[in-house]
C-alpha cells in the first residue's frame, strides 16, 4: 500500500486527508499543565481484558505496557479501568479499588522505567476511568445493563426491554462520588492526569445525549452535561496533583434525539455545536488536553474504528473504510480547530486511523504540522506494532510487514470475553 495509492483511493472518494513530507513535527516536544510530552505519538487506550480478581493488571497487562513503553510513545494513556466493580464491561477489566492500587503503581512505576530506559523519555500518563452503562457485564456472560434513557436505536440492537429501569439521579449523586474515590486512588498509584471517559456509548457519553431523560441529568444541554462537568470539577477540588481530562465522543451517529453531536434531521452527518460548547465549559473547568473520539463500537464500528473487516455479529456497512478514516480526521480538525485561538488553546488526539497501515506517518505529520491536533493517538497498531513510533521517529516510516491489518481480530476478542491483543503480529500470545 503506497502513498501513491492513497492518493489514488482519495481522488475516487472525492475527498482529501493531510500528508506531510517533513516528519519532525511528529518529534516535537508538546507542554501543557507544566508537563511535558516528548514527541506527539500517544497511545490510545487499549483495553487488554486480562486483570485478576480484583481487577488488578497481572503479567499480560505488565507486558502490554510495557510493550507500549518501549515502543516510544510519548504520551500513554492507560486503558480503560472500572470505578466500581459492576461498572466494568467484562469480568477481567481493569478496576481501581484499595485491593488492586498498589498494583496499578507497580505497572506505571514499570512503564515509566521502561519509557526511561529505552529513549530517556519522561513519559505522561492518563488513566481512564469508567462505567461502562447499557453495556455493563460484571461476570462473565451475564449483561447487567445500566441506562440513562431508553433509545429508540440501541434497545432494541442490545436487547433491552421498554420497561427496563433508568439509573436514578439518586445513584448518579452516588456515582460520582466513585469517581471521586477512584481518581483519589489513581492519584495515589501516581498517575499525572484522570480522564472521565465520555465516549463510545458508555454511561457518561449516553448521559450527553440523554435527550428524552427527565430530572437533573437530562433534557436540556445543562442538564445532560452535568454528570460530567460536576465529576470533572470534583476532581479538580478534591483531588491535588492530577489533571483531569476525558475521551469525549462528540458525535454518536446515533439517531435523535438519543445521540450526542449528531444532526437532529439526519444522524449521518454531525453537528458539533454541543460538542464544542462542552469543550469550552470544560475548558473553563480547567481541564488542559481532550481526546476526541466518536462512534459506538457496539453499534456502528465502522465510524469508530474503520476497519478492512467487520468484527463478527457486526453488520458490514457500505462504506469505504478510508471515508471512515477522513470523516474521523476531519471531525478532529473541527474541534481542534475551535480551540487554537491565542486565549483559548486545548490540545487534542485524535484516532481512527489504523486502517492506513504503513501510510500513517505522512497523513500523522499532516495532521499535527496543520494544526489538525496536537497530538496524533494510535489504538489498533499499537496492539500490533507497538514499536510503531520509535521507527517512524528514527526510521521514517513503518515496517509493512508489522502494521495492523484492521482485521477486527481483537474486537472479536473482546466481544468473546477473551484477554484482547493482536491475533496478527502477535499470535503467540494471542
Ligand atoms: C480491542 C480494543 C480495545 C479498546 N479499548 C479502549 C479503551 O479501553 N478505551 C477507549 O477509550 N477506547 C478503546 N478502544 C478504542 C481505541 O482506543 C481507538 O479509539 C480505536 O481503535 C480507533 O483508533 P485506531 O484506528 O487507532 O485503532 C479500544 C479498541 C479496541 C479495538
Amino acid at each position: 500500500m503506497t502513498y501513491s495509492g492513497l492518493q489514488k483511493d482519495l481522488q475516487q472518494l472525492d475527498v482529501t486527508l493531510p500528508m506531510s513530507d517533513d516528519l519532525s513535527v511528529l518529534a516535537k516536544r508538546l507542554t501543557f499543565a507544566g508537563l511535558s510530552v516528548p514527541n506527539r505519538f500517544v497511545v490510545q487506550p487499549m483495553e487488554g481484558f486480562d486483570s485478576g480478581t480484583d481487577g488488578e493488571p497481572l503479567e499480560l497487562g505488565f507486558r502490554r505496557y510495557e510493550r507500549f513503553a518501549a515502543g516510544g510513545a510519548g504520551l500513554i494513556w492507560f486503558e480503560a479501568t472500572a470505578v466500581r466493580w459492576d461498572a466494568r464491561s467484562n469480568e477481567q477489566q481493569f478496576w481501581i479499588n484499595e485491593k488492586s492500587v498498589g498494583k496499578f503503581a507497580e505497572l506505571l512505576e514499570h512503564t515509566r522505567s521502561t519509557a526511561h530506559k529505552e529513549d530517556g523519555h519522561d513519559i505522561v500518563t492518563v488513566l481512564q476511568l469508567t462505567h461502562s452503562g447499557r453495556y455493563s457485564k460484571p461476570q462473565r456472560g451475564k449483561r447487567k445493563p445500566v441506562i440513562a434513557q431508553h433509545s429508540g436505536v440501541l434497545d432494541a440492537a442490545h436487547g433491552i426491554a421498554g420497561d427496563y429501569p433508568l439509573i436514578s439521579d439518586a445513584e448518579l449523586d452516588r456515582l460520582q462520588d466513585d469517581y471521586v474515590s477512584a481518581a483519589k486512588l489513581a492519584a495515589r498509584a501516581g498517575f499525572d492526569g484522570i480522564d472521565v471517559k465520555s465516549c463510545h456509548g458508555y454511561l457518561l457519553n449516553e448521559l450527553l445525549g440523554a435527550h428524552t431523560r427527565d430530572g437533573k441529568y437530562g433534557g436540556a444541554f445543562e442538564n445532560r452535561t452535568r454528570f460530567l462537568r460536576e465529576t470533572i470539577q470534583r476532581i479538580a477540588e478534591e483531588v491535588p496533583g492530577v489533571f483531569v481530562t476525558s475521551r469525549l465522543s462528540v458525535y454518536d451517529a446515533v439517531k435523535y434525539p438519543w445521540g450526542f453531536g449528531t444532526d437532529k434531521e439526519d444522524y449521518r452527518k454531525h453537528d458539533l455545536t454541543e460538542p464544542k460548547q462542552l469543550a469550552s465549559l470544560l475548558q473553563k473547568a480547567g481541564v488542559p488536553l481532550l481526546n476526541i473520539t466518536i462512534g459506538n463500537p457496539y453499534f456502528n464500528p465502522h465510524y469508530n474504528r474503520p476497519y478492512a473487516k467487520a468484527a463478527s455479529g457486526t453488520a458490514a456497512y457500505d462504506e469505504h473504510p478510508l471515508r471512515g478514516v477522513v470523516r474521523f480526521v476531519n471531525i478532529v480538525r473541527d474541534m481542534q480547530q475551535s480551540f487554537n485561538g491565542a486565549e483559548n488553546t486545548v490540545p487534542m488526539i485524535g484516532a481512527g486511523t489504523a486502517w492506513l497501515r504503513e501510510r500513517i506517518p505522512k497523513v500523522a505529520a499532516g495532521i499535527i504540522a496543520s494544526g489538525g491536533a496536537a497530538l496524533f493517538g494510535q489504538g489498533r497498531s499499537s496492539f500490533a506494532y507497538p514499536n510503531a513510533p520509535r521507527d517512524i521517529l528514527t526510521r521514517g516510516g513503518m515496517d509493512a510487514k508489522q502494521v495492523c491489518v484492521a482485521c477486527s481480530g481483537c474486537t472479536n476478542f473482546m466481544r468473546a470475553e477473551h484477554p484482547a491483543g493482536c491475533c496478527v503480529r502477535d499470535r503467540k500470545f494471542y
